[in-house]
């Protein structure tokens, strides 16, 4: 298997983390173990902050919101430094692809793939900085009204393990265009290219305090620093269950929330679809950085007359897969972490159990370190559309099959469970695109098409248990500041 950095990068390196512009350990000086989830072996560290350590982060930001004049600071000069930061990802392109790929196990063409979403989403906010514009309002005679679109202020960012670069850029990109300072805590699986990005923020010329990143678990780092005082804005993605513990640790203080919570998102395949086309992206969407993608294409809904057919296929390709070392850069990486392997086994024995059809199964590599943690894609068919595996988010190579016969049961189905993230369609039929893509309920809606991982520029968020609020796209700067009504009477 290859060696490439990916597999040396960071080795022994005792990590710090990034507040007021400067390296820091955690006051306590406790330390997490970075553990690449490829071998399961720790190669690095980073600090296990708590409360303390986030009051000295949140003051850094407060300060550096009120003092900096980051916010004060002509919006094109903000996104100057945007685009900067963007040019400098893209020369430490090669370190963060490793550094991502080994922190989290995901293939190193995987790491590359997130460090261009990176890019874009520098490129776009430092070009939309001067882009939000107010209304001029009609009014009473002799009145003007306008409105401006303003920070919110300090800006709290809790990011997940998953896609932890894109996820941390699209967060920094929005939340410092609209001239907000942050504090970031990333998930304790997956600092390194936080912490990286950090340092090269203050390279890219961001003034000090204005982008910190304080490591550690959810527990101490990410509750205290939710239901901190000094922050005025929430983003989350990650679980329900986090997201809903932070929402009520921001609604002590009433402070608003972006929450991003995961799907169970449905691809609706009609019997007439470009089947050809369709299939290899249905494989995609579902093995995708293993499965532990937020909009993972985890239901696959077809039109009866076609299923036999698009099962097969479907299969065919399924007993191919192959998971292996990110360095290795097959099909699929190892799953995050032991807990993570263990959750996504008992929904497969759990389906077996019920009886749940397996059509086809991957394979782990036989040079793939036992200590790693693997899992071999699964393909089931027929799922009962009540089970948990259909209802449920699995975030692991996990795909359910269901049959549909009509147009009206296809969206009962795609609408059956809790979650609205993002859906596809699959037809020829111009008149069908466009009433399925209306009636399901999902923030986006692919037609002969998915994949919200790339599209910095499209919006994204969901409904139901998907969460609320925008990332990406314009939306996020709206997400990202509050609207202010200024009235001049001038007689
Ligand atoms: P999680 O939602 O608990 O973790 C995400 C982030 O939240 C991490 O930075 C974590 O440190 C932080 N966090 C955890 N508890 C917190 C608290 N009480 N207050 C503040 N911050 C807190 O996700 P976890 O437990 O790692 O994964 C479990 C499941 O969550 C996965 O199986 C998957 O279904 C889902 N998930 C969904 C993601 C998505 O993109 N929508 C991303 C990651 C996980
Ligand atoms: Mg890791």
């Amino acid at each position: 298997m290859g060696a490439h950095l990916s597999t040396t990068v960071a080795e022994g390196r005792a990590f710090m983390q990034l507040v007021d512009g400067k390296a820091a350990d955690s006051l306590s000086g406790e330390r997490i173990d970075v553990v690449c989830p490829s071998d399961g072996r720790s190669f690095a560290s980073i600090p296990a902050s708590g409360k303390a350590d986030i009051d000295r982060a949140v003051a850094a930001a407060r300060t550096a919101f009120a003092t900096a004049s980051w916010a004060r600071m002509p919006a094109l000069e903000r996104g100057r430094r945007l685009t900067r930061l963007g040019l400098l990802v893209e020369k430490n392109a090669s370190e963060l692809a490793a550094l991502e790929s080994r922190d989290t196990g995901k293939p190193v063409r995987q790491g590359r793939a997130d460090v261009n979403a990176s890019l874009r989403y520098f490129e776009f906010y430092g070009g939309a900085a001067d882009k939000i514009h107010g209304d001029t309002i009609p009014f009473l005679d002799g009145y003007t009204a306008l409105t401006l679109r303003e920070p919110h202020g300090v800006v709290a960012g809790i990011i997940p393990w998953n896609y932890p670069l894109q996820i941390l850029s699209r967060v920094v990109g929005a939340g410092l265009s609209m001239g907000n300072t942050l504090v970031v805590k990333p998930a304790e699986d997956a600092s390194l290219t936080a912490i990286r990005m950090a340092e090269l923020a203050l390279e890219a010329g961001f003034p000090e305090g204005v982008f910190n990143v304080v490591t550690g678990t959810g527990r101490e780092a990410g509750a205290a620093l939710a239901g901190h005082p000094g922050i005025d804005y929430v983003t989350f993605t990650g679980s329900p269950p986090t997201g809903t513990a932070i929402q009520q640790a921001a609604a002590v203080n009433n402070r608003g929330v972006t929450m991003e919570l995961g799907g169970k998102s449905p691809q609706i395949v009609f019997a007439d679809a470009d089947i050809e086309k369709a299939v290899p992206v249905l494989v995609n969407a579902i093995i995708q950085n293993g499965g532990q993608t937020c909009s993972a294409g985890s239901r696959i809904l077809i039109e009866r007359p076609a299923y036999e057919e698009v099962a097969a296929r479907l299969a065919e390709r399924f007993e191919k897969l192959v998971a292996g070392p990110h360095d290795a850069d097959l099909d699929l990486g190892a799953l995050i972490s032991a807990r993570q392997k263990v959750r996504v086994a008992q929904m497969v024995a759990e389906a077996e159990r019920a009886g749940t059809k397996v059509l086809a199964r991957g394979a782990i590599h036989s040079e793939a370190p036992a200590s790693g943690h693997y899992f071999a894609p699964v393909l089931f068919g027929e799922v009962n559309p009540e089970s948990h595996l259909a209802q449920d988010e699995v975030f692991g190579p996990v795909l359910a099959l269901l049959a549909f016969e009509t147009e009206e049961q296809a969206i009962e189905l795609a609408n059956s469970t809790d979650y609205g993230l993002i859906a596809g369609v699959w037809t020829r039929d111009g008149a069908r695109q466009h009433r399925v893509a209306k009636r399901v309920r999902a923030g986006q809606v692919f037609v002969n098409a998915y994949g919200a991982g790339g599209g910095v520029e499209l919006p994204f968020g969901g409904f139901g248990k998907s969460g609320h609020g925008r990332e990406k796209g314009f939306e996020a700067l709206y997400d990202m500041s509050a609207t202010k009504t200024v009235v001049f009477n001038h007689g």
